[in-house]
């Protein structure tokens, strides 16, 4: 959700902000801009629409700027024109702010500084920040600061309302990139003799793996002599970068056509990684084979679960829900973070509140926790909680704000529809029911061995699924790609993979999809159906197999086309379904991990032949930082 980017050094700044804004574009491509300065003036070029936009306008400019900021925008307030676009000036045009987040007091502030002469040319909520920073440095007398700009800058931060991250450059002090974090991502790499700052390590690492993460409530000063960190009063913080583990590969295609498909063949390697850092070796007399690293009393006398998450993680707490009641009998609940923020559940005694969010930015899942984490403060320790964080990236803000994380090891996904993350979130959840069950011996021992033993051959199915799916996804997509509605439908455990797959081909080929219970269709969504309406069904042997094939035989007697995701290959499934979708034949409780590979793989193929852009879908962005 907004990308921003910054240089101060020897090189050529535009060319570093380009490169910079084009790791970041996932999380947004309404606009792009960058602001520099030289000859004494700031320099901005804007334009709407994706990154190639504004680069063909500066392959005009021959910039010897060496700083700037740079931005990549996924719109809240105001259309996605380039208006709109950051960066956003003053009136003088001496003061140039990119933001990630949002002002929420930004009508009154601009009415404020309207009052005082300050002229505003956009419709968003960012515009007020440059005015009202010019105004406090109007009002500075020179000799008051050091730092005029970053004494401005702080006055300025301290009367915004909202969660933000910013970086501001000014013409009259050329040597100076100030940027500020409050509940929006922010990082600042270190090079030899240039300084870097961006809302993801992506954009930096190629020239620096020295970063120091930004914490809210903290204001840094980036100049040739290096950097000074700020809280919002003033006072100076002593902080140290560290050195990122950062696999370059991830942020590259390697010869596949887009992110998303690569990502999709990352998964046998992302399960791999997950049971080699979750799972111990049978045999050691440790209470439960699962190794999470997680504090012994977050355990303690659990009684209740409640999660919260939303869009594609959502998808895998349902999932988890149905592992941890199912293995562990512990009560759990899911909720959508931005419903549960406004209508909680009551707070029940010996509760574990979990967030799962692949970014751990997602800022109604923030929310949430951060609600929970107030409303049980105070309480008897029974009613306080523990928080745990499930989460892709365990150096953002859901880091910093739960002491408890289980970090899902699916290395950085690019594409903006969430693939390879999904599955490290399901392993995730395997790994925490298993050892739920493990500690309070809900399950036997064998029991446990086997769902182990079972979970360490999914990998190889996994490529096995991959490399039958390719070519029949491919051949189906050729036929479904001007269908108008989906039906998904899967019971049980696979009920969310349905959601998924729906979710899916929503998210980047612009079709009409719906993931049902299949029971639950003969209650209303069966009249949506008819020969083109076609319904793909996950038929897995197990607990609801029959009745999976029940509710498909229903929706063929109203002429809808029937998809199997199914391992059986017999005359009935033969008879029933019109196009198979072969999956290994695994236990029911593992088949999320296998089904959700055709789902994903049919919505790629049915996107690329409509010829659409997979990794970068319309109105979406990666990571929502924003209500
Ligand atoms: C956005 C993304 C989705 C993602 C959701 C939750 O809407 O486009 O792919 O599932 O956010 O993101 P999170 O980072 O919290 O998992």
């Amino acid at each position: 959700m907004c990308g921003i980017v910054g240089y101060i050094g020897t090189q050529a700044a535009t060319d570093i902000l380009l490169a910079g804004l084009e790791k970041l574009e996932y999380r947004g491509y309404d606009s792009a801009g960058i602001a520099t300065i030289w000859e004494g003036e700031v320099n901005c070029v804007r334009a709407k629409g994706k990154l190639h936009n504004l680069r063909s306008k500066l392959e005009q400019i021959e910039s010897p700027a060496q700083i700037g900021i740079g931005h990549t925008r996924w719109a809240t307030h105001g259309k996605p024109e380039e208006y709109n676009a950051h960066p956003h000036l003053d009136t003088a045009k001496r003061v140039a702010v990119v933001q990630n987040g949002i002002i929420e007091n930004y009508r009154e502030l601009r009415e404020e500084l309207k009052g005082k002469g300050h002229q505003f040319l956009s419709e968003t909520d960012t515009e007020v920040i440059p005015h009202l920073i010019a105004e406090f440095l109007k009002n500075l007398s020179p000799s008051s600061s050091s730092s005029p700009f970053l004494e401005a800058i702080r006055q300025a931060v301290n009367h915004l309302k909202g969660a933000f991250a910013i970086a501001v450059i000014s013409a009259d002090f050329p040597d100076e990139l100030i940027v500020v974090r409050q509940q929006a991502p922010l990082v600042i790499g270190f090079g030899q003799g240039e300084l870097f700052c961006a809302s993801d390590t992506p954009a930096i690492v190629a020239y620096t793996r020295a970063v120091l993460p930004l914490e809210n409530g903290e204001i840094a000063r980036l100049t040739p002599l290096g950097v000074e960190i700020y809280d919002f009063a003033g006072d100076r913080l002593k902080k140290q970068p560290r050195l990122l583990n950062f696999n370059p590969a991830l942020v590259e295609k390697q010869g596949f056509k887009h992110f998303m498909l690569k990502e999709i063949h990352e998964q046998p390697g992302v399960v791999r990684a997950s049971l080699d850092a979750y799972f111990n070796n049978f045999g050691e007399s440790s209470e439960s084979p699962i190794n999470l690293g997680l504090p012994a009393d977050l355990y303690n006398n659990l009684e209740q679960i409640q999660i919260v998450a939303c869009g594609t993680s959502w998808h895998a707490a349902l999932i988890g829900k149905y592992l941890i009641e199912q293995l562990a009998g512990i009560s759990t609940q899911v909720h959508y973070a931005s419903e549960y923020r406004y209508a909680p559940s009551p707070v029940t005694a010996n509760t574990l509140i979990i967030g799962v969010t692949q970014s751990g930015e997602t800022a109604d899942t923030l929310a949430a926790l951060a609600m929970e984490k107030e409303r049980r403060q105070g309480k008897e320790p029974q009613y306080q909680g523990q928080l745990l964080g499930i989460t892709n990236r365990s150096e953002s803000s859901l880091g910093d704000m739960v002491p408890n994380i289980i970090s899902t090891l699916a290395g950085i996904e690019i594409g903006v529809a969430a693939t390879k993350t999904f599955t490290a979130q399901l392993m995730a959840f395997y790994a925490l029911a298993l050892d739920l069950a493990a500690r309070r011996q809900t399950v036997s021992k064998d029991t446990l061995e086997k769902i182990i033993n079972g979970l360490r051959q999914i990998p190889k199915e996994i490529e096995a699924t991959l490399e039958t799916q390719e070519r029949l996804t491919e051949q189906l997509a050729h036929e479904f790609a001007e269908t108008k509605d989906f039906i998904f439908v899967g019971r049980g455990i696979n009920f969310p993979i349905a959601l998924e797959g729906a979710l899916k081909l929503k998210e980047i080929s612009y079709i009409h999809a719906e993931g049902y219970p299949a029971g639950e269709m003969k209650h209303g969504p069966i009249a949506l159906l008819d020969a083109k309406v076609p319904v793909v069904a996950i038929a897995i042997p197990g607990s609801v197999y029959e009745k999976v094939i029940s509710n498909a035989q229903e929706a063929k007697a109203r002429d809808s086309r029937l998809i199997g995701v199914t391992p059986v290959n017999d005359g009935e499934a033969a008879e029933i379904f019109n196009d198979l979708l072969p999956v290994s034949d695994v236990e029911e409780l593992l088949s999320p991990i296998l089904t959700v590979v055709p789902l994903q793989l049919l919505a790629y193929h049915i996107a690329a032949r409509r010829g659409l852009d997979v990794d970068q879908p319309r109105n979406l962005a990666k990571s929502v930082t924003v209500e």
